[in-house]
């Protein structure tokens, strides 16, 4: 692995994580009517950890441009709703019927598939309002941001690339196909991630460190799911926090399917530099240059 300030790295997570987990607190408050356990269910899958990583990508996009973090906050609260919701989904029976998520028994399997599904569905829908209602942008930002979230949730990227993954069981894909997979059910949000952090900072689409930034996340984001095809197959249920083994169990096509642990973290490694090289001349992009490489050095 790259040497990198693996402290610093882990101090911007940490902080990010903070910041973020007190907006999250503030969003789902359980009362005594009949659609109480919604709440509860959707608080227990938000709040429950996570390493709050797209968040973590809104913020630092938007402070490397010389936003205001604050403009950001909304943003990276509505990308972990929608996070939270695509992993809900991702843990159901239908799906890849996992049992632990973020340290603890999966949302279907304390609330039953009913109420998890639902609480999915509220996140998701709820995602896009809280996008919208961020105060500190103006409305085209915001309606801009609106477009580019659902663009990327949506049925031509992530979800997309969920169905790609299940197609995977019982079909064989090509490498090509797995990456565009990839691309699509972990790259989309991270891209958007980090577009979302640069329309908080008032900076245009088109600008030039918005196409810089997003070929950087296109690359953290499939060296981010190579890592999460690696770690299912060799991190235990402890670390991880999450059921480990689940892509063998579903006969998953996955990067092992085509390439050794080590060759699959020499290209994770790989894409990281290469992510690396397309911010390393945008002046304050060390933090998330630092943030890149603890992504592909992660054990959980
Ligand atoms: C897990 O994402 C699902 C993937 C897209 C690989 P994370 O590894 O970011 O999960 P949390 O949010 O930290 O639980
Ligand atoms: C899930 O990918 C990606 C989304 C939730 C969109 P995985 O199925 O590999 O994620 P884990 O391993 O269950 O976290
Ligand atoms: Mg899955
Ligand atoms: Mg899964
Ligand atoms: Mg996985």
């Amino acid at each position: 692995m790259i040497n990198y300030e693996k402290n610093m790295a882990k101090a911007i997570v940490s902080e990010n994580k903070a910041l973020i987990e007190a907006e999250l607190e503030k969003l789902y408050a359980v009362d005594a009517s009949p659609a109480s356990k919604l709440y509860e269910a959707q608080r227990y899958s938000l709040l429950s950890g996570g390493k709050r990583i797209r968040p973590s990508l809104v913020i630092e996009s938007c402070r490397m441009l010389g936003g205001n973090v604050e403009a950001a906050i909304p943003f990276a609260e509505a990308v972990e709703m929608i996070h939270t919701y695509s992993l809900i989904h991702d843990d159901l029976p239908c799906m890849d019927d996992d049992d632990m998520r973020r340290g603890n028994p999966t949302c279907h399997k304390v609330y039953g598939e009913a109420m998890a599904t639902l609480a999915g569905d509220g996140l998701l829908t709820d995602a896009f309002s809280v996008c919208v209602m961020n105060p500190h942008v103006t409305g085209d930002c915001a309606a801009t941001a609106v477009a580019l979230l659902s663009g990327a949730a949506g049925s031509f990227g992530m979800v997309r690339g969920q169905v790609t993954d299940l197609y995977g069981e019982s079909n064989k894909l090509t490498e090509e196909q797995l990456v565009e997979l990839h691309l699509g059910k972990t790259g989309a949000m991270i891209c958007v991630s980090v577009q979302l952090g640069a329309l908080a900072a008032g900076i245009a689409p088109n600008d030039e460190r918005v196409e810089k930034l997003t070929a950087f996340a296109q690359r953290i984001g499939l060296a981010f799911q190579i890592i999460d095809d690696i770690l299912d197959a060799t991190a235990s249920e402890e670390v991880l926090g999450k059921s480990v083994g689940s892509d063998k169990d579903k006969n998953k096509t996955t990067f092992l399917s085509f390439f050794t642990v080590e060759q699959a973290r020499a290209q994770a490694e790989e894409m990281t530099v290469s992510a690396i090289k397309q911010i390393a001349d945008i002046e304050g992009s060390e933090r998330l240059i630092a943030l890149a490489l603890y992504l592909c050095d992660r054990e959980n």
